[in-house]
């Protein structure tokens, strides 16, 4: 994670750090709320094993429901409910309408959350109409002045060093001050390059409720990342990403494009274009090259945000291979359930 001021713990009446693990109150209230072992969410991707295997162990797992159809959603959460006592939300990324949302929270959803955009009142009146908690994830101080109007029950705050589509523009450290100072008693969870439970203690030190880990659990043994791409995460170090506008094919929009900068491996299509002279769309190296099939989604063409996951064939290596800042400390593939524990040992390790 990049370095950044220090920021005081969120002075909360009562706060202590005498326990075991050094928790403040702010992140105990979110155990306790969230009846959670560990004060870890898991990021969106990664699929629904993954999800049940974080919340099984005591984090809280995360479903990514926004391209889902309505029927599917439903599906999903459903037998996220049957599968695990834990807890775990479903993801909406505002880029596009959350067309399966009445049926998420029909099945039962117990938490959902937006990133990608601030969700208007009447999506928000749904979420609360449907008896769900409701996250919004954010990066300024004006993102967060927004969510804060709609009440929700916790910010995620994403700085630069992030995996995927990336919201933020500046580092974690840096963007969390003033939306923590913002949010006042409301949780704020850090996401952006935080891969181990030094990591994590750094956020909390600065008054994060919890962390949100995206890169290194995808690389678990339940995660449906593609092999392939596991393997790539353990072989980078910390310099092998690349915050960039390379990546922006959407096929599934009607645009055809994903007008936004994420942070990639340097991998060889990142290279070339670099090499080239990063040309603008239409003139890149390789435009229309298939890269990667899937049995369900079908051909990938170079550029297409799609990273690899089980069932891909192909040149994956040249795919939106999505990997945070904190990607040089995953070092194996371990079971989700031996990550938490692992990372929860560290934390504890630091103080
Ligand atoms: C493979 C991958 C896919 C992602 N997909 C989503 C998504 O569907 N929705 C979303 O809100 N964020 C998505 N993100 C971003 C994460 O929510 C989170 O902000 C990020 O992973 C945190 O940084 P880290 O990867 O360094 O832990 C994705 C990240 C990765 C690595």
């Amino acid at each position: 994670m990049r370095k950044g001021k220090s920021v005081a713990a969120k002075a909360i009446e009562g706060e202590s750090n005498d326990d075991e693990a050094g928790l403040t109150a702010t992140t105990k209230k979110l155990l306790a709320d969230y009846n959670l072992k560990y004060p870890i969410f898991q990021a969106a991707p990664g699929g629904q094993d993954l999800a049940i295997a974080v919340a099984q162990s005591g984090g809280m797992g995360a479903v990514a429901l926004s391209f889902d159809s309505p029927d599917y959603a439903f599906k999903v959460v459903n037998r996220m409910i049957n599968a695990t006592n834990g807890n775990f939300y479903g993801n909406y990324v505002l880029s596009v309408p959350p067309k399966s949302l009445d049926r998420a929270l029909e099945a039962g959803c117990p938490i959902i959350q937006f990133s990608w955009g601030i969700p208007g009142q009447g999506v928000v009146n749904k979420v609360r109409h449907g008896g769900a908690k409701l996250g919004i994830q954010v990066s300024s101080n004006l993102g967060a002045k927004k969510a804060l109007s709609f009440d929700p029950d916790f910010l995620i705050c994403q700085g630069i060093e992030a995996g995927g589509h990336v919201q933020g523009t500046s580092s974690l450290l840096e963007s969390i001050e003033g939306i923590l100072e913002l949010a006042g008693p409301v949780p704020v969870l850090a996401a952006g390059g935080i891969a181990n439970g030094k990591d994590i203690r750094q956020v909390v030190s600065a008054g994060a409720a919890g962390a949100v880990l995206g890169t290194r659990f995808m690389a678990t043994k339940e995660s449906d990342a593609h092999d392939d791409y596991k393997r790539e995460l353990i072989a980078a170090n910390g310099n092998s990403t690349v915050y960039t506008i390379c990546f922006d094919k959407e096929p599934t929009f009607a645009s055809g494009t994903w007008d936004s900068a994420h942070r990639v491996l340097r991998n060889s299509t990142f290279q070339e274009w670099e090499a080239a002279g990063c040309p603008l769309s239409g003139s890149r190296p390789g435009e229309n090259d298939v890269v990667a099939t899937h049995p369900v989604y079908g051909e990938t063409l170079r550029y297409e945000t799609m990273s690899p996951v089980t069932g891909h064939e192909g040149s994956l290596e040249a795919m939106a291979l999505y990997a945070g800042e904190g990607v040089g400390k995953v070092k194996d593939l371990p079971s989700a359930g031996d990550l938490l524990e692992r990372l929860w040992k560290e934390f504890k390790a630091t103080r």
